[in-house]
């Protein structure tokens, strides 16, 4: 699929749901109108909603806007992100991201719906928008996940275009990493790395994308959390949903963005199951030191919170057309 057949089709349905929202206005002005329907106005006066991982605020500004024409969630998800993938100076996600140690630029994304479907895409050449092939996975197989050439060839299936990710300034600084080649993951103290993002919509429905590069100069093959359903994204409409951004390999193994949904379904605010699922990596032992991890999450009521190992890390909330960059709390105050 090309990306503007994409943006209409999104947009059309973005028309039907705007004429939701002018009838859902209707029910608001009907002076009979009865108590549940003044509970969904007023629940619905604080929708939409969208979050995302570090200060993309253009990619947030994006979704924000989409979800306010009445664009549904994971489409609106999918807008925002994209920005990102589109995004050359952004050397972690898409196109311009950072190669693995043999000079390939690799990604993986995810995408969950808020009827609990997901697709994936792992170590995918030469497809900037991955997130949107997430999505075709999604709904165009039966099946959650593809890889590699299998991804790549699927995406020429469905019209996506071939495009050489590997910018020239990438390849510059990755000829001056092989000069002196050291393969240790570093905290993340940049602005930017993995986006996370994680829709509201009109309707209170509630979906998200994850979308990367992972991390700079990988071992080839390897992939981390951001593709891995319950790891990077997990989403769960009657509760709320989370994404990770950091060392994936520890996400992983805690397999955090599902942990904090099942800790929201027990009872925790976002703010409060984010720091709990950090807790769960920094107790194990002290390895938490060399890298970053960062959490933010939404429940169904549009509460939203985020923690992070460290300092320095910082997420966007697009909310009644405020697109704001909120400071995160962290762990390791030293
Ligand atoms: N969180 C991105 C990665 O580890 O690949």
């Amino acid at each position: 699929m090309k990306r503007r057949h994409f943006i209409k089709n999104v947009s059309l349905t973005g028309v039907g749901l705007v004429a939701g929202n002018a009838m859902l206005n209707c029910a608001e002005n009907n002076s009979e109108k009865n108590e549940n329907e003044t509970i969904m106005t007023k629940t619905n006066s604080k929708f939409p909603i969208a979050i995302c991982t570090w200060g993309f605020a253009n990619a947030n500004a994006k979704a924000g806007e989409a979800l306010s024409k009445g664009v549904k969630a994971l489409d609106a998800a999918i807008i925002g992100v994209s920005v990102e993938e589109e995004n050359l100076k952004n050397t972690t996600v898409g196109k311009g991201g950072t190669p693995d140690r043999e000079g390939n630029v690799t990604l993986d994304a995810c995408v969950m719906d808020s009827n609990g479907d997901c697709g994936a895409v792992v170590c995918v050449e030469n497809i900037t928008n991955v997130a949107l092939l997430a999505k075709q996975v999604m709904t165009e197989t039966p099946h959650v996940i593809l890889a590699s050439k299998g991804a790549e060839e699927f995406a020429y299936r469905q019209g996506f275009e071939k495009d050489n990710l590997l910018t020239e300034d990438s390849k510059k600084v990755w000829e001056e990493w092989l000069k002196s080649p050291e393969y240790k993951p570093l905290i993340n103290i940049e602005n930017h790395d993995t986006i996370g993002m994680l829709c509201l919509d009109n309707d209170g429905d509630i979906a998200g994308a994850c979308t990367t590069s992972g991390l700079s100069y990988k071992m080839k093959g390897r992939v981390g959390d951001s593709p891995i359903i319950g790891s990077g994204l997990f989403v769960d409409n009657e509760i709320g949903g989370a994404v990770a951004t950091g060392m994936g390999e520890e996400v992983i193994k805690t397999v955090g963005s599902f942990l904090i949904v099942e800790l929201m379904r027990s009872g925790m605010s976002p703010q409060k199951a984010c720091e709990e699922a950090v807790h769960r990596i920094t107790n194990k032992n002290d390895k938490y030191k060399g890298f970053q991890i960062a959490y933010i999450a939404i429940n169904k009521a549009g509460d939203t919170g985020s923690y992070s190992i460290h300092k320095g890390f910082t997420y966007m909330r697009y909310q009644n057309g405020k697109n704001e960059n909120i400071h995160s709390s962290y762990f390791n105050k030293i």
